[in-house]
């Protein structure tokens, strides 16, 4: 049954990357700043790959980058409410740029998407006027790959027999284990 939980929190994630109308299209991304601080943020779930690891995209210039290059530990959490359904993930974040994975992600970039990346300035910086962004043609595109170790799963029930399982990463293997709700 353990392995059951597992396999559909992935069986989710999975169809949710290529399915905007699905909840864990988009996830709340935690990382660290200075002086421990957090900062939380939505993205949007673009891939898992065959090794299990979530992929978005974000711009090169934003803080995250540069909370993720200190600290590159994070926590990642999605939400279904209508199966009542939880996941934490904690995990680690490799940041690539110009590479075979990022020209492949960075092709699929088109239309008003490409807005995202193009900001003469960095995300984040003070402007006057909202509708007066300055753009560039160069695309600051960052894939970031969310590399699981734990996954805590939460299943809340109609009849309180909630459901809560730990999956951990240990050398290779997952253990999993059920918790008190
Ligand atoms: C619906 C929605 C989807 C978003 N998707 C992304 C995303 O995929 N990648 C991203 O970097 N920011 C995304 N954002 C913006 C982030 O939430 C955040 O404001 C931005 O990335 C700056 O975060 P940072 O300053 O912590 O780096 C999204 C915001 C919303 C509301």
């Amino acid at each position: 049954m353990l392995n059951d939980l597992y396999q559909d929190a992935w069986k989710e994630l999975n169809f949710a990357s290529s399915n905007k109308e699905h909840p864990f299209n988009y996830f709340t991304l935690a990382t660290t700043g200075k002086n421990e601080s957090i900062r939380q943020r939505t993205v949007i779930l673009r891939g898992v790959t065959e090794n299990k690891s979530l992929l978005f995209y974000t711009d090169l210039r934003s803080t995250k980058i540069k909370q993720i290059q200190t600290n590159p530990k994070v926590s990642g959490l999605f939400y279904n409410p209508k199966a009542q359904l939880q996941l934490i993930i904690k995990g680690t974040i490799l940041i690539h740029t110009h590479n075979e994975e990022w020209e492949e992600h960075k092709e699929k970039i088109d239309g008003k998407a490409v807005n995202n990346y193009n900001t003469l300035f960095p995300p984040g910086k003070p402007i006057k006027n909202p509708l007066k962004v300055e753009r560039t043609k160069k695309l600051n595109f960052a894939l970031l790959e969310f590399i699981p170790a734990r996954i805590e799963y939460l299943k809340i029930k109609e009849d309180s027999n909630h459901l809560r399982a730990r999956f951990r990463l240990e050398d290779g293997i997952w253990k999993e284990t059920f918790l008190v709700p």
